[in-house]
């Protein structure tokens, strides 16, 4: 399958249903660090729910309304990122991610984060690309405020969580502003 390199050790490959064991292990893995902050994991409860995580995106894909990404490391999935929504007659997506332990704190999503950005603002034209996280959750706003989203906003009491309503933090950036981006950074798309 093809794969975009992030770093010499790491690439960006897609995530699909036949990997379904595969991503059911890694998701195992990262399951405690997800829980806190998002139902992603949750989603994939056993093999059958890590399927259906799976079959959700390939149905987005072949809309053209969303797609999921893993991350492999030396050959193992770390991680991934997704458009949860992408819309192209409105010209918005969002962007989301996620890391087990092992692939956290290297610069991979922040890489894997600028590919996708490329790819919807630069390739696919949109006018506008979003960021959804909760406030608190600082690793995953400052992956945002890295790659040069501003922070537009909080939804307040946005959505229930673990039996919580939670504030939801907006993060956004225009297909000019990442454009400005790409041109002061040249070379801000390797990870360490
Ligand atoms: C949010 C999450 C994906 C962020 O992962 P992350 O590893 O911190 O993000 P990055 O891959 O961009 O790595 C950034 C770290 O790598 C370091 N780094 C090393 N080389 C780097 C490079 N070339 N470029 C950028 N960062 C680099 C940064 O300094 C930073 O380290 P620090 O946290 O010690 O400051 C992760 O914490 C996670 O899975 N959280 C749970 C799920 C979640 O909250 N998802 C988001 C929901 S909105």
């Amino acid at each position: 399958m093809f794969a975009i390199p992030l770093t010499d050790d790491a690439e960006l490959r897609p995530l699909e249903v036949w990997q379904t064991e595969e991503f059911f292990a890694h998701i195992e893995r990262a399951r405690e660090q997800l829980d806190r902050w998002i139902g992603f994991a949750a989603a994939s409860p056993d093999l059958d729910g890590a399927r259906a995580t799976l079959q959700r995106y390939a149905d987005r894909q072949a809309a053209d309304a969303g797609r999921l990404f893993g991350i492999w490391d030396r050959g193992t999935l770390v991680g991934g990122c997704m458009y949860p929504t992408f819309d192209a007659k409105s010209g918005n997506c969002e962007i989301g991610v996620w890391t087990e332990p092992a692939g956290q704190g290297r610069g991979l999503i922040t890489a894997a984060v600028r590919l996708l950005l490329d790819h919807a603002l630069l390739e696919r034209g949109l006018a506008r690309a979003e960021w959804h996280c909760d406030p608190r959750n600082e690793r995953s706003w400052a992956v945002a405020k890295r790659v040069g989203m501003t922070a537009e906003g909080i939804l307040r009491s946005s959505y229930p969580y673990r039996g919580e309503r939670q504030d939801a933090q907006i993060w956004g950036i225009l297909r000019d502003e990442w454009i400005a981006v790409r041109e002061a950074e040249p070379k801000a798309h390797k990870a360490s």
